[in-house]
């Protein structure tokens, strides 16, 4: 049975509960498939489940539009019950920030502000503050976040390893449409004609993957990843197409990396990235 629970009170009792292992997935709701693959991850994982829905006003800029992101707390809840969550936090604004929005933010660091936090300043600073929060208030052994969002992946682990947060920090890959797209909330904004447009990103990676895999050195992999943006379908405008190394730190040279995509379709941006093996240079 999947208990809801709106209150830090009812979520207190709910977690004294849970005896053995606790595992956590946080999400913004509007549940998809891709969402009930990290739920199944953490019920392989975890003696007991715990689903955060929360769509946090602290990562939202001034020009996106917080009040239009969709709620659909019923349909999420029969996501969390088919894949076996135990408990659903759903706590209102003022339970998750009763003072207001908090004057202490985590800080994300330089890792914060390139890439994503390039385009959204602020971004990650509310996302990992709202993440410690969710973190005090469950308690869990394990929290599982999908590698589509590989940056904030990547910040958590950060902030984990940095200010001895004792939580396992788990990645599950990335859930894909038959024809590569990489499955997201914002996928719901896109027509038709953009969604055609949309699959230039993981055309793009699985070019970067495999020429990785036919031996290519760093500056191949780009070059063919590139090449095969700019031959999909128009209407995708680049943001960004790099390679990093595995934990985002700056400009792998060989063995194993990421390759991160960030594009405008439309109004909409999308996000995506592959791991590759790259050759070293010649
Ligand atoms: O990935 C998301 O849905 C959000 O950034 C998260 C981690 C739930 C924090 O609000």
């Amino acid at each position: 049975m999947t208990e809801l629970v709106h209150t830090r009170a009812d979520l207190a009792t709910a977690r004294a509960d849970c005896k053995g292992t606790v595992g956590v997935v946080m999400t913004m709701g509007a549940l998809h498939s891709g969402h009930e693959t990290l739920l199944r991850a953490a019920r392989e994982r975890a003696d007991h489940v715990i689903v955060t829905v929360f769509v946090n006003p602290l990562q939202f800029g001034p020009t996106e539009d917080f009040d239009r992101y969709p709620r659909t707390l019923d349909a999420d809840l029969e996501v969390c019950r088919r894949a076996g969550a135990d408990v659903v936090f759903a706590p209102s604004v003022t339970q998750m920030y009763p003072d207001g929005q908090p004057s202490v933010r985590i800080d994300p660091g330089p890792l914060g502000a390139d890439l994503e936090g390039l385009s959204r300043p602020g971004f990650f600073h509310g996302v990992l503050t709202v993440v410690l929060k969710l973190l005090q208030l469950t308690r869990p052994d394990l929290t599982f976040f999908g590698e589509k969002d590989y940056q904030q992946l990547a910040l958590v682990r950060r902030m984990c390893r940095d200010l001895d947060v004792p939580v396992e920090v788990v990645g599950v890959p990335t859930v894909r449409e038959p024809d590569g797209l990489a499955l997201s909330s914002r996928n719901r904004y896109l027509s038709a004609g953009e969604r055609e447009a949309a699959l230039t990103l993981s055309a793009a990676l699985r070019a970067g993957v495999d020429a990785a895999e036919a031996g290519a050195d760093a500056g191949a992999v780009l070059a063919a990843a590139h090449a095969a943006f700019g031959a999909g379908t128009p209407g995708a405008d680049l943001d960004y197409l790099v390679l990093t190394d595995p934990d985002l730190e700056p400009g792998p040279v060989a063995g194993p990396a990421r390759l991160l995509v960030a594009a405008w379709v439309g109004g909409t941006r999308l996000i995506d990235n592959a791991a590759v093996h790259l050759a070293p240079r010649p």
